[in-house]
């Protein structure tokens, strides 16, 4: 089975962007990591990153058609703004999970509400990369695996 791991704007800086606030792996080290749980589960893992919300959303409706079970998501900046992204999910209809490294709810005002979580299997957020592990673990446990 497969899961698809999204990651949002600006990730590809982790490890030196802010890394009091996102922690100093890089999401080649994040991606590793998932890779090597999924791996042992015996499951497809994908990963994407995009600076680019059209991207986003085309890799979104490609997990239709490609057998894509269940996506792990952090939309980064987009989480706070994007309908289009919102809307990719609903139409695909495949379940996720929204993570955020940091949490969201103890920073800016605009960092308070997302357009994903409504639609959301669950949320993980300030728990760093394990919110990642923790997803991905939640992902093979529903027999994404
Ligand atoms: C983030 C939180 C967002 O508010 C921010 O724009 C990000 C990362 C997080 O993982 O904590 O880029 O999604």
């Amino acid at each position: 089975r497969n899961i698809l791991v999204l990651h949002g704007p600006n990730l590809n800086l982790l490890g030196t962007r802010e890394p009091e606030v996102y922690g100093s792996l890089t999401l080649a080290d994040i991606d590793a990591r998932l890779g090597g749980i999924a791996d042992e589960a015996g499951a497809r893992l994908s990963t994407f990153q995009s600076n680019h919300e059209g991207a986003l959303v085309d890799r979104i409706q490609a997990a239709r058609g490609d057998g894509t079970d269940f996506i792990v998501i952090n939309p980064a900046a987009y989480t706070h703004t994007s309908i289009a992204m919102r809307d990719a999910l609903a139409a695909v209809e495949i379940p996720f999970i929204e993570v955020h490294l940091s949490n969201i709810h103890r920073r800016e005002p605009f960092r308070h509400h997302s357009y994903f979580s409504d639609l959301a299997v669950g949320v993980i957020v300030g728990l760093g990369a394990d919110g990642y592990v923790a997803a991905l673990r939640c992902a093979l446990a529903r027999g994404a695996a």
